[in-house]
């Protein structure tokens, strides 16, 4: 069971990777865009960090894909994960950066059809999009349902990497239907940790402890 984040924050991540609760991290073109640097930069950073699992996107078509792939793993190294679109021309990238022995993440899954194949293209990851599914008022959490189903009733050993998560709850209950990964943004880590009784319980014991000296 691992735990990513899905930001572009460095700072957010360095107070959080000191946990020592962060597996990994995920980015995408957007994230990197509203945090207003250069991708290299951010992706230096969150390895100097010492994060040992980064998804970094690239774009195009299948030849721009798999020389940036490979150019990205000769820079970064083992940490590089490289994040393909669940596309024609994505899942080619995918079956040629695997084959040269590096990790590639399938980002944009909104079906199992779409898992199947991406796993069949030597995905390490598959990233279905739970947030942006319930978005479109279907069930996000029944999708990695029925992906982690598929996957181990055909002993498949691309992971499911539960993405576009937007609370706790859902969070917590993407490992609980299968999901090998969640990647969430720092919010949503930050609120895990909370519950209203932990806090409630925590305020009275604090009382009876000074009282209990006092006495
Ligand atoms: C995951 O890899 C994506 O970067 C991300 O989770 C998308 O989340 P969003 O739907 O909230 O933009």
């Amino acid at each position: 069971m691992k735990i990513f984040l899905d930001t572009a924050e460095t700072d957010v991540v360095r107070k959080h990777f000191k946990t020592g609760l962060i597996d990994g991290l995920t980015t995408n073109p957007t994230l990197i865009r509203k945090s207003g640097r250069k991708h290299e930069d951010v992706y230096q950073e969150f390895k100097d960090i010492g994060l040992t699992d980064i998804s970094m996107e690239v774009i195009g078509n299948a030849e721009n894909m798999i020389s940036e792939g490979k150019r990205l793993h000769k820079k970064f190294g083992k940490v590089a994960t490289i994040k393909v679109p669940c596309t024609r021309d994505g899942l080619l990238a995918c079956r040629e950066l695997a084959n040269n022995n590096i990790k590639v993440n399938v980002t944009l899954i909104f079906s199992v059809a779409q898992a199947l194949l991406a796993s069949k293209a030597g995905a390490a990851y598959v990233s279905p999009f739970v947030g942006r599914v319930d978005d479109n008022s279907f069930g996000g959490l029944c999708l990695v349902k029925d992906i982690a189903d598929v996957y181990t009733k055909h002993i498949l050993t691309t992971q499911v990497l539960a993405a576009s998560l937007r609370n706790v709850r859902d969070a917590a209950k993407a490992f609980q239907y299968g999901a090998n990964i969640v990647t969430m943004p720092p919010k949503v880590f930050e609120g895990m940790y909370n519950h209203i009784l932990t806090d409630a319980g925590l305020k009275q014991f604090d009382i009876d402890y000074a009282e209990s000296i006092a006495e």
